[in-house]
């Protein structure tokens, strides 16, 4: 039986590699974001049966919709993964930026339970299913001048921990995934060196392998993984220290 996977993000990046990946195991993919023209692309290239839902995951019910039509015509999925995010440098004494604030946790925390929201009766009534959230390393600690996207990814890591216990009572598994440095549109913007960039390509393969693993936690790529857990266990006169010096995120609009 085909693996049947939601991704949300799907328009461009990792979420677009993701697709591409899958789409090689002959799944059927519903492909999730909010410029219609984008998923069209990728639909058409797509080796696979797909799905298109031009939604915005701050929507609670847009998402809904795309999983109501999804199931209606394939059922339940085996796999959801919430991927998609926004990102930009914010700093709290500009004011335009705690518009940005709103717009970064909207969509990179509480677009995530809107995504797994309609899935989550129907995992249970099954006792199958999983759950996967793109988080990022940005959220171990607090950088500066990313208030609003550490915290939200912060956030995000802890929101799935807190989702992967309440569920596993149900036999449903929950797999955080926070990538490092990944070249896509939103790294693309970085005007700084970013240590162990990796390809979309080569991230969607290693998490595929996490998520067909059923892990709990993977950070990629692997070089980066040493890094989170360095950065999880400084002391904080430590990672102030390190993280004053540290290269700055520019304000994009979202
Ligand atoms: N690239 C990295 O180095 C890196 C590192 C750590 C974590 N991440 C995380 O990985 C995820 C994917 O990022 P990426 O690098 O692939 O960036 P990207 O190329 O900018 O992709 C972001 C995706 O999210 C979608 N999206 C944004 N806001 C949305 C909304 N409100 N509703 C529906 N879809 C929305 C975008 O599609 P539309 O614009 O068409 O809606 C796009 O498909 C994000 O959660 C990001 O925070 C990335």
């Amino acid at each position: 039986m085909a693996l049947k996977i939601i991704i949300t993000g799907a328009s461009s990046g990792i979420g677009q590699a993701l697709a591409k990946e899958y789409a090689k195991q002959g799944a059927v993919i519903g492909l999730l974001a909010r410029r219609k023209e984008e998923l069209l692309a990728l639909q058409k290239i797509l080796p696979c049966k797909s799905l298109i839902f031009p939604v915005d995951v701050t929507d609670l019910a847009q998402c809904r919709w795309a999983a109501e039509e999804f199931m209606a015509l394939h059922g339940a999925p085996d796999i959801v993964i919430a991927n998609a995010g926004i990102s930009s440098g914010t700093l709290t004494e500009n004011f335009s930026d705690l518009e940005t604030f709103k717009k970064i946790i909207a969509t990179n925390l509480i677009g995530v339970t809107h995504t797994f929201y309609p899935f989550i009766q129907v995992f249970k009534n099954r006792g199958s299913g999983q759950f996967v959230g793109i988080s990022s390393v940005a959220g171990i600690r607090g950088l500066p001048g990313a208030g609003a996207y550490s915290s939200s990814k912060a956030a995000l890591t802890n929101y799935l921990e807190s989702l992967r216990v309440e569920l596993a009572a149900h036999n449903i598994d929950v797999t955080t995934i926070a990538p490092g440095y990944i070249k896509s549109p939103m790294t693309d913007t970085n005007d700084f060196t970013m240590p162990f960039l990796m390809s979309a390509d080569r991230a969607a393969q290693s998490m595929i392998k996490a998520i067909q693993k059923k892990k709990k936690f993977l950070i990629v790529p692997w070089q980066m993984s040493i890094v989170g857990k360095i950065m999880h266990v400084l002391p904080t006169f430590v990672w102030d220290w390190l993280a004053k010096k540290a290269p700055r995120k520019k304000k994009i609009p979202v």
